[in-house]
């Protein structure tokens, strides 16, 4: 028998086709993309998902990884320690703004870049291998598989981050950073580079969605006082400059990312996921942006 919840995500896919807008090309790996892939995931808190299009095709997560980085920061060391080095205040600016606070260095919020190196900083471990090893795996526990990296992304990306580096030796200048900005450097491109698919990121959504426990495995992976401080900045600077538009049209926390990815969480339901590559002016997926929307006007997601 037809579900009806396939058989709506299977009219909108069709209904909100092609958005327009063009593949990142910063990163040259990211520029060599299929524009015209496409996939759409729903996964709800108890573990059913839902699925159109290529759902496991693989794609380096990007600024996906922001918000899982955070909540591993606030894991590891507790809001008031992270408090002190990342605000959680918007922007309003684009993603690699090169925004800190003058005096005293302290970024805006954990989703733009000079936030998110941040907290990759924050990450505990006794050396670079090990913290990067310790993100991987829990970006791995919320996807509930074991997880990659795109080596060819994450040379490709470290060898045109002129801007991220610059980020993460002011951030050092201002003693945000207490490490080697290089080794912190380094394990942000990695973890921008770990591969997923549509359906890793739905449970991954769905896992924040369902109070920090992975449907699936049955995992708590983190403390629910803590998704509600990811939830937050997801809500506020998830969109970067789009964000109060996002608010507007959308109403609830979600992540974007540059290879095309976006990620909304509907707290106690489910966590969706899109992927399409092509980008909008602000850097978030154009016909991820257009889905949402009419998923957040239909299944009344709005959340405010
Ligand atoms: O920092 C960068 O440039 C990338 N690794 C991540 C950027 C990103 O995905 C921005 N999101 N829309």
């Amino acid at each position: 028998m037809r579900n009806p919840v396939q058989d709506y995500l299977e009219q909108i896919v069709e209904q909100c086709g092609a958005a327009g807008g063009e593949v990142a090309a910063y990163i040259p790996e990211l520029a060599a993309a299929d524009p015209d892939r496409f996939a759409l995931c729903l996964a709800t808190v108890d573990g059913q998902v839902y699925e159109v299009g290529q759902a496991e095709h693989r794609f380096s997560i990007q600024s996906i990884s922001k918000p899982f980085t955070y909540a591993l920061g606030l894991h590891d060391q507790g809001v008031e320690t992270v408090a002190r080095k990342v605000d959680v205040e918007p922007s309003g600016d684009a993603f690699n703004e090169i925004s800190l606070a003058p005096g005293s260095g302290r970024p805006k919020n954990p989703m733009i870049n000079a936030g998110a190196i941040t907290a990759t900083s924050l990450v505990a471990g006794d050396d670079e291998d090990d913290r990067f090893g310790r993100a991987l795996d829990w970006f791995g526990a919320f996807a509930g598989r074991e997880l990659e990296v795109d080596e060819g992304v994450y040379g490709s990306e470290l060898a045109t981050a002129h801007r991220n580096r610059a980020i993460a030796h002011m951030l050092r200048e201002f003693e945000i950073l207490e490490d080697d900005p290089e080794e912190v450097l380094r394990r942000y491109v990695r973890q921008c580079s770990i591969a997923v698919d549509t359906r890793d990121l739905a449970l991954m959504a769905a896992t924040l969605a369902n109070g920090g426990r992975q449907p699936r495995t049955g995992r708590q992976l983190l403390e629910a006082h803590l998704v509600e401080h990811v939830l937050s900045v997801m809500t506020t600077c998830g969109m970067y400059d789009a964000a109060g538009d996002w608010v507007s049209a959308v109403g609830m926390p979600a992540k974007s990312g540059v290879s095309g990815g976006i990620i909304g969480v509907l707290p106690g339901q489910v966590g969706v996921a899109v992927f399409s590559p092509r980008l909008d002016a602000h850097g978030n997926s154009a016909r991820g942006v257009a889905l949402f929307e009419r998923m957040s006007r239909d299944m009344e997601m709005h959340l405010m």
